[in-house]
């Protein structure tokens, strides 16, 4: 059979990904696995129509289409996501149709399921017949059994299509809103006095919902905010994937666009950032994501604490979980405070004008107060992983993450924490002593909370 790779990482042949596929090509020899780098031709795929078309042809030509691609911050690389857009922009969605496909990624499991999902939701749209995802950690080929399990998922994928055998959608056509918004007037009541707020926005002249719910957004503000399209600035790439900026944060790219001092000078001293987009299929567009991948060059650490973050969105976000999690891991990784999502697929001009305003409002009095919500699952796990990531493996080439995560207290292991450690060794002698254990068993109910009923006691 023939099967088609569409290889999503900027660094084509060098991909630690597509090693794990060229490994599957040398085992199973009796079938064809034709590797396209998409993510590292992807201006010449762009600019010539006729290598867009070729690969198109490919595709429809194939028994089945595997993605292979490498996580980028939470999600696909911008350039994967730009070829996704020119498949629904030219209109070639027929060469998807019913076709069997699968998506094997690489990465250190860092919202490794966001990108899965929606990649597994694109095949949806594409009408294709999703088998499979399989992420795999990206020391994995390394590992006898691992390799074990790559060709268990490969034969899987391989005998599904043999056998056509059925497959299961997962996700919804996404259904675009038909309303057109109409501000009311701004209140221009909020005052952000020393304050800095931030809109970034990659709003086309076309893009009139969310045009104009960023104007509406600025007329909250006794004072004109700061606006920043990414569309006027220049930026001549999407992250390539160097890692050149581990030791010290500074990017390849330095001076020549202004991506670097945007995100120093602007994004970083923010204290009220707002991201401003459009759904373009089921995130927002590639300039946004190439936003999200260039700003790695700050590393695993986060950058934002104390941010107050607030998302307006134009497009069907109510159908898309997957999207709103994007923002809620990012901006817990971060340990930025969400405000919250003002969205136009709710369809109602003056909710959307109160839900603005009260966005303004609430980012102002949560940056005067200093509120950052607790952390959920999404950023407590975050924490976790790029700790011991950063403190591993990653500690070489990602220096000045190292230097942060001293510098800051965040290698917070447990085994650091003396009293904990003592008291954990302490417990396990006594649990396995009859009569302590009973005694501790019994004052579990309300030992636990035995320093909680003080703190309440004393307040
Ligand atoms: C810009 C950039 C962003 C990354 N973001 C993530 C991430 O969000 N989650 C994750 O698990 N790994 C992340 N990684 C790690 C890569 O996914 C991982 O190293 C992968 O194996 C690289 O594959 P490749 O060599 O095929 O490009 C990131 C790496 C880079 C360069």
């Amino acid at each position: 059979m023939k099967i088609v790779v569409l290889n999503g990482s900027p660094k084509g042949d060098d991909s630690v990904t597509i090693h794990s596929v060229k490994y599957l090509q040398k085992k199973f020899p009796a079938h064809e696995f034709n590797i396209i780098h998409i993510a590292k031709r992807i201006k010449g795929i762009e600019r010539k129509r006729k290598t867009f078309d070729g690969i198109i042809e490919e595709i429809a030509a194939a028994d089945g289409l595997l993605w292979a691609f490498p996580l980028y911050v939470l999600m696909v690389p911008a350039r994967l996501k730009r070829f996704i857009e020119l498949i629904f922009e030219r209109n070639v969605e027929a060469a998807f149709s019913g076709k069997y496909t699968a998506a094997i990624s690489t990465s250190i499991h860092f919202y490794d399921h966001i990108a899965h999902r929606y990649i597994q939701g694109i095949c949806d749209d594409l009408d294709m017949k999703f088998v499979a995802s399989f992420s795999a950690d990206m020391m994995d080929l390394i590992d006898e059994r691992e390799r074990e399990r790559l060709i268990q998922f490969c034969d899987y994928f391989l005998s599904t299509i043999q056998n056509r055998h059925p497959t299961a959608r997962r996700y919804r056509p996404l259904k675009s809103p038909d309303f057109t918004y109409q501000p009311g007037e701004g209140s221009r009541s909020i005052n952000a006095g020393d304050k800095k707020v931030l809109v970034v926005t990659d709003a086309r002249p076309e893009d009139m919902n969310l045009g104009r719910m960023v104007d509406r957004f600025n007329t909250s503000f006794v004072s004109n905010i700061e606006l920043v399209n990414l569309r006027d600035m220049k930026i001549i790439s999407s992250c390539i994937g160097c890692l050149q900026c581990g030791f010290d944060n500074e990017c390849v790219f330095g001076e020549r666009d202004d991506f670097i001092d945007f995100y120093r000078e602007k994004v970083l001293e923010a204290d009220v950032l707002i991201f401003a987009g459009t759904m373009t299929d089921r995130h927002l567009s590639s300039l946004w994501k190439t936003y999200f991948d260039r700003s790695f060059l700050m590393g695993h650490r986060p950058t934002l604490i104390g941010t107050q973050l607030g998302v307006i969105i134009s497009g069907p976000l109510s159908d898309n979980e997957n999207l709103r999690e994007f923002f809620e891991g990012y901006a817990s990784w971060q340990q930025a405070n969400l405000i919250g999502f003002v969205v136009d697929d709710i369809g109602d001009g003056e909710e959307i004008d109160t839900r603005l305003q009260e966005l303004a409002r609430q980012g102002i009095v949560f940056t005067n107060s200093g509120y950052v919500q607790p952390s959920t699952f999404l950023g407590v796990g975050a924490h976790k992983v790029f700790r011991d990531e950063v403190w591993g493996r990653l500690r070489t080439v990602f220096q000045a993450d190292h230097r942060a995560y001293k510098k800051h207290g965040w290698y917070d292991f447990p085994m650091w924490d003396a009293p904990t450690h003592l008291m954990a060794h302490a417990g396990t002698v006594g649990m396995n002593i009859p009569m302590v254990r009973k005694q501790i068993q019994e004052m579990l109910k309300s030992g636990v909370s035995f320093r909680h009923r003080k703190i309440v006691e004393k307040a």
